[in-house]
């Protein structure tokens, strides 16, 4: 059956190609990523090699179990050195016509302050937004000042919802 959300395609970038996510990835992305201060804002803690496995083998299929959710994830990886920098990740959800995308962002801490979560976001968005999602959304904790900053390069702008303590930002 064919699904009706899209695909993650490879997307270019100036500095960044944005990769599908595959399950080969949870190697460099567990390198990456395995940081407890990539959590201070949203929780939790570094995932394992074996929790990212896991979550990847669920993801890569792109929809969920009962297709109500679209998957759409992708490394970033920075084109000088073909190292993995960090993750994007939309979730969609709705109807042809009003379709959201609730998005994410993780970008590697010694890659951080270089503009690669805006210039990877960015790159998502607007793909997204060329294939069928009419409503991006993120939340965002109201103290995190560089996932604010991304939010409004975005083009996003705080609504006045509050989910878990997160701030819903829309466009
Ligand atoms: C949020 C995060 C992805 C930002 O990554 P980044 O690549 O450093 O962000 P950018 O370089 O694109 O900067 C984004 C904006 O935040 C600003 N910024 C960056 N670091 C900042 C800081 N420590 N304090 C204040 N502003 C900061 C930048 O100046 C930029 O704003 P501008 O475009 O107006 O100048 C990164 O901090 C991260 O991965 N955090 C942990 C995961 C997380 O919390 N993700 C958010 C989930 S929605």
């Amino acid at each position: 059956m064919l699904s009706r959300w899209p695909a993650a395609a490879i997307i270019q970038t100036d500095r960044l190609v944005l990769e599908p996510l595959r399950l080969d990835h949870a190697e460099e992305v567990e390198a990456a990523l395995d940081d407890e201060r990539l959590h201070e804002y949203i929780g939790g803690h570094p995932a394992t090699l074996d929790q990212l496995r896991e979550r990847y083998g669920r993801l890569v299929i792109g929809s969920s179990p009962d297709g109500m959710h679209g998957w759409c994830n992708w490394i970033a990886r920075e084109r000088a050195s073909g190292l993995v920098v960090g993750t994007v990740q939309a979730t969609l959800h709705g109807e042809p016509g009003c379709t959201t995308a609730e998005i994410a962002w993780v970008v590697a801490m010694p890659h951080q302050g270089q503009g690669y979560a805006t210039e990877s976001a960015a790159a998502m968005s607007d793909w997204l937004l060329r294939h069928g999602v009419d409503v991006l959304v993120a939340h965002v904790h109201p103290e995190h000042r560089a996932s604010i900053g991304v939010a409004r390069r975005l083009g996003m702008a705080p609504t006045g919802v509050i989910v878990d303590g997160e701030t819903r930002w829309a466009r």
